[in-house]
């Protein structure tokens, strides 16, 4: 990432600063790059700075707090990162961050295939659980009371959340729970149009813009082959605001509602008021948006795909004989550092996070020990804005599973991702779970990173 580059540069660190102070007041994006800084900022608000700085320590100890505690307002992951790990004075009840070298966090060589001509579905490669996974429509509970409103993730007990746990036949929450007949729908809501087409889709890479959130990054068409620009659905998840924002940027769909190789799908009635939760429904329930797909890819908005889908998809699931792929976080492996990190930053709610990671202690939760041999996952924190899946009914349950957590917990999906996949494991010591945790470094290779747009 461009902020690690400057690292230690006195002079960025400023910009940082200045750029979200500037931010926070609302005049304008935050700007990173000395360019685009000096075009946009110009002469006058250079005289201004200077007087700017001299406040700026208290403008941020101001509004860079007012900024994170408004759940509309979140800044990007990274640069709020950055912004603290330069002010360790800012939090004076967390504990200062360890003063550890940051690596530049460059990407590395893929082996990928030479071409999808050479690259054949394997299909049974490998015998994966099979039982048969079906989930439930609509809340029974809202026959029998009239205290509950129907909502999308429905109204999973702890017992039925235990249950949903076996791999086995069964039925589990996984979203998209109606009320009964003529109650209103629980959102995500799609047109007909598009759920028609989303039904043929075999092979599908998706993304979501909600709340203005990002700029669209339009994966880079001639890295793609001609055969996945043919078979793979691309499929870039709106809202209304969203679209509408985009067109007078300029960009339209036509009439197919293309932009590029993105087919636009607009949501309405978004099921959370927290967009980022509502951003977590096409992220993990892939398998109940496209159900006849047989892989997916999903890729956070932040970055641009630079890499063919098939060719991603023959990478990390077929070779590793795998139906799950994810990287590790490029900095963080335990669950107590992903908290801390969450609290530090003002990430969330500190009671909620709390709440879930104390449940998740009393159920067995443990610290990631680099030096266990037996220990399951090179990580216990991902990095998930970039998810490689096969649609089998285990990769389908963890979905569900790890959405649940999601739903029920806090929007924090790197606090639930190794809690939800250890006790998945332990539950079902016979029932094998093929997961990838790939290098960090890799995710970099495929894909183009960038800033997230502020927020209007
Ligand atoms: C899958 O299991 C069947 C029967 O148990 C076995 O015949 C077959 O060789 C297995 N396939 C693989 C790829 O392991
Ligand atoms: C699970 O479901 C599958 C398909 O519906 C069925 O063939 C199988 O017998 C079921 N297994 C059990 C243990 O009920």
């Amino acid at each position: 990432m461009s902020l690690y580059k400057y690292n230690g540069d006195l002079l960025s660190e400023r910009r940082d600063i200045i750029g979200t102070v500037l931010k926070a007041i609302g005049r304008g994006r935050v700007v990173r790059r000395g360019s685009r800084f000096g075009r946009i900022v110009g002469r006058k608000l250079l005289q201004r700075l200077a007087l700017l700085s001299a406040f700026s320590l208290a403008c941020f100890a101001f509004f860079g707090i007012k900024l994170m505690f408004d759940g509309n307002v979140e800044p990007s992951v990274a640069l709020s990162q950055e912004v603290q790990q330069k002010l360790p004075g800012l939090d004076d009840t967390a504990k200062p961050p360890p003063k550890k070298k940051r690596g530049t966090h460059l990407p590395c060589k893929v082996g990928f295939a030479e071409s999808v001509d050479h690259i054949i579905d394997p299909k049974e490669i490998r015998n994966f659980s099979k039982f048969s996974l079906e989930y439930i429509r609509q809340g029974e509970e809202t026959f029998q009371s009239d205290l509950f409103e129907p909502r999308f993730g429905g109204y999973q007990t702890l017992e039925e959340r235990e249950k949903s746990f076996n791999a086995r036949n069964q039925t589990v929450h996984c979203g998209f729970i109606d009320g009964p007949p003529g109650t209103s729908s629980t959102g995500f809501v799609l047109d007909e149009k598009d759920k028609a087409f989303m039904n043929t889709c075999q092979v599908v890479v998706s993304s979501c813009i909600f709340g203005n959130s990002d700029f669209l990054r339009r994966p880079t068409s001639k890295q793609m082959s001609e055969f996945s620009k043919k078979n793979v659905c691309f499929v870039m998840f709106v809202d209304e605001q969203t679209l509408s924002t985009l067109s007078s940027d300029g960009h339209i769909p036509d009439d197919g509602g293309h932009i590029g190789l993105w087919r636009m799908v607009i949501v309405r009635d978004l099921p959370y008021k927290d967009l980022r939760k509502t951003g977590k429904v096409p992220k993990f329930l892939s398998h109940r948006l496209f159900p006849s797909a047989r892989y997916s890819i999903w890729l956070d908005s932040k970055m641009r795909l630079n890499s063919d889908p098939m060719l991603i998809i023959e990478h990390f699931l077929w070779r590793t004989r795998s139906e799950y792929a994810i990287s590790n976080h490029y900095d963080r492996h335990c669950v107590w550092d992903e908290v801390l990190q969450n609290k530090r930053l003002k990430k969330f709610d500190p009671t909620a996070i709390d709440e879930q990671f104390t449940f998740y202690q009393s159920d067995g939760l443990t610290k990631f020990d680099p030096l266990d041999p037996n220990t399951l996952l090179p990580s216990y924190v991902p990095e998930g804005s970039f998810i490689v899946r096969a649609h089998t009914p285990m990769s389908n349950l963890f979905s569900c599973l790890w959405f649940n957590e999601v739903n029920r917990f806090t929007s924090r999906d790197q606090i639930s991702f190794a809690y939800t996949y250890l006790k998945l494991r332990r539950m079902n010591p016979d029932r094998p779970f093929y997961l990838n945790m790939f290098k960090d470094c890799e995710r970099r290779a495929l894909t183009k990173l960038f800033a997230h747009r502020a927020m209007h």
